[in-house]
């Protein structure tokens, strides 16, 4: 087991909303980190590209943890959603995560962790949530299944519903949600990293 003190840790996303309150809490806790995003991060790297996936996992040879704090999906009313937007949501969110973690194994610690991102849309429904839903649905499928054949490393995702920071953008589109503070998301994954669970959907709140 990687001592609890100090881990290397690669975090996808480490500059945005969750990314951010992520990062400083790894840190905090003495832990090396490294930042990886599409403009900004120690290592730039768009996930959802299979050979800029690849061309990261060779500048980062081995580490302790994964989590990924990325993603997008387009919110859009049902009968405005296409088949691009599906293609898309399922790119951005679902496949990015699922390969971050296919092409990163081999350079994991054998009892090391992933942690991905979902969300609370696959659970409790929004009026235009459909492809988040979706596709946060598959990220949490492929969760469950993937962590019985890559035992021992572990792998959980973190299913928050909207941020308090997010609300300003996001209120409308979840009307009576309780809001999760970046810095409670940012606890869901140290759970993730430095616990012993796998396979879980830990959801938030
Ligand atoms: N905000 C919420 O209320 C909320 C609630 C539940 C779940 N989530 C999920 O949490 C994740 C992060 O949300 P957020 O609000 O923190 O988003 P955000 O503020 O937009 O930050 C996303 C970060 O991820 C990076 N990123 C996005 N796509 C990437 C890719 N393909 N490859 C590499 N880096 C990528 C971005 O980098 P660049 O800026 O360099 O492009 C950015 O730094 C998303 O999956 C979202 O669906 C969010």
């Amino acid at each position: 087991m990687p001592s609890v003190v100090d881990m290397e840790i690669l975090i996808v996303g480490a500059h945005g909303t969750i990314g951010t309150a992520v990062t400083e809490h790894f840190r905090a806790l003495g832990h090396s980190v490294t930042t990886v995003g599409r403009t900004r991060g120690d290592i730039r790297c768009d996930m959802a590209d299979d050979v800029q996936l690849e061309a990261m996992w060779r500048s980062v040879g081995r580490t302790d943890a994964v989590v990924c704090a990325a993603g997008e999906v387009p919110f859009a009313p049902f009968e405005k959603l296409t088949t691009a937007d599906f293609a898309d949501a399922w790119n951005r969110k679902a496949l990015a995560q699922i390969n971050l973690v296919r092409m990163g194994v081999d350079n994991v610690a054998p009892d090391g962790s992933f942690a991905l991102i979902s969300g609370i849309p696959s659970r409790d429904p929004v009026m235009t949530g459909t492809a988040a839903a979706t596709v946060n649905g598959a990220v949490e499928a492929f969760v469950r299944a993937a962590a019985i054949e890559i035992a021992p490393q572990r792998i959980n995702v973190v299913s928050p519903s909207v941020l308090t920071e997010s609300l300003h953008a996001f209120d409308a589109s979840f009307p009576g949600f309780p809001p999760v503070d970046a810095a409670d998301i940012a606890r869901a994954f140290r759970k993730c990293v430095e616990g012993g669970n796998t396979g879980k959907v830990i959801e938030l709140p």
